[in-house]
């Protein structure tokens, strides 16, 4: 069961605290922009933040002009940062966990959720919660791990190199094969669901919605020029996945 509470394990979470508070982290490099660029007009909107973790895209979306933010999660550690820290009128932080979306009894204009929904083991539901809390027209605007980057056990190098160590290749190991993968990150035996591009998709469409845009994750190349070991694998490899969907 990957519905673990790993951000609430201490070394887990000062871990993640720091990778994602540098100054060069893969979020604000390279998810934000891309997520950001595919948002609707969020002024005077009702958002909801699936898996907000340290509250910076809700007070990104605050600062926006949002009408409302609420942010939910499960991890209290992940909510205690963002309750001191990224704070606002308009914004209010929730315990909960995405598997109990259907206890929100109020509709959203704008769903997101950033790299939260690695975790879900059931993705059917949750698009399906999704669609039942999205005002008609709404948006659901998210981004999760690249399936190419889940195709991986953890086992072996995930990048075939060089004598030197150049990443030459990024190896796919099960990619048809569907469900939870271990591997090292932050944590010896970090847990994500890994599922093929088609399940994502259709996942999406049988929930309702219309996909409007698909993106997959690229650097600027100055940027993986100057952090080789952060950046230099990802023109092999997207990381991350992105969709906006309507409902
Ligand atoms: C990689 S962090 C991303 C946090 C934030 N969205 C960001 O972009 O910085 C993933 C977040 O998902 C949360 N999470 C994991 N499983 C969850 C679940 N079942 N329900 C709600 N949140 C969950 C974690 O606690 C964590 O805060």
């Amino acid at each position: 069961m990957a519905q673990q509470n790993i951000y609430d394990n201490d070394a887990f979470y000062e871990n993640f605290k720091s990778l994602r508070s540098d100054e060069i982290n893969f979020n604000d490099i390279i998810e934000t922009p891309i997520l950001s660029a595919m948002l609707p007009d969020m002024k005077g909107k009702k958002i909801l933040d699936i898996g907000c973790g340290m509250g910076q895209h809700a007070m990104q979306y605050s600062n926006a002009g949002a009408a409302s933010v609420l942010g939910i999660d499960i991890s209290e550690k992940m909510l205690g940062y963002a309750r001191d820290k990224n704070s606002a009128d308009n914004i209010t932080y929730r315990r909960l966990a995405f598997e109990d979306l259907n206890r929100l009894d109020e509709r959203f204009d704008v769903i997101t959720s950033s790299l939260a929904f690695d975790y879900s083991e059931d993705f059917g539901k949750l698009l399906r919660d999704i669609f039942a809390l999205l005002n008609d027209g709404g948006y659901l605007v998210f981004s999760m791990s690249h399936p190419i980057s889940t195709a991986y056990d953890g086992t072996y190098d995930r990048y075939t190199r060089t004598q030197d160590g150049v990443r030459l290749y990024a190896n796919l190991h099960n990619y048809i094969i569907e469900g939870e993968r271990h591997f090292k990150w932050v944590v010896d035996n970090y847990e994500v669901y890994h599922r093929k591009i088609s399940t994502l998709i259709n996942c999406i469409a049988s929930a309702g919605f219309i996909i409007e845009e698909c993106q997959e994750s690229m650097v600027p190349e100055d940027i993986a020029n100057e952090h080789p070991d952060k950046f230099g694998g990802v023109v092999h490899q997207p990381d991350f996945i992105f969709f906006k969907c309507r409902k």
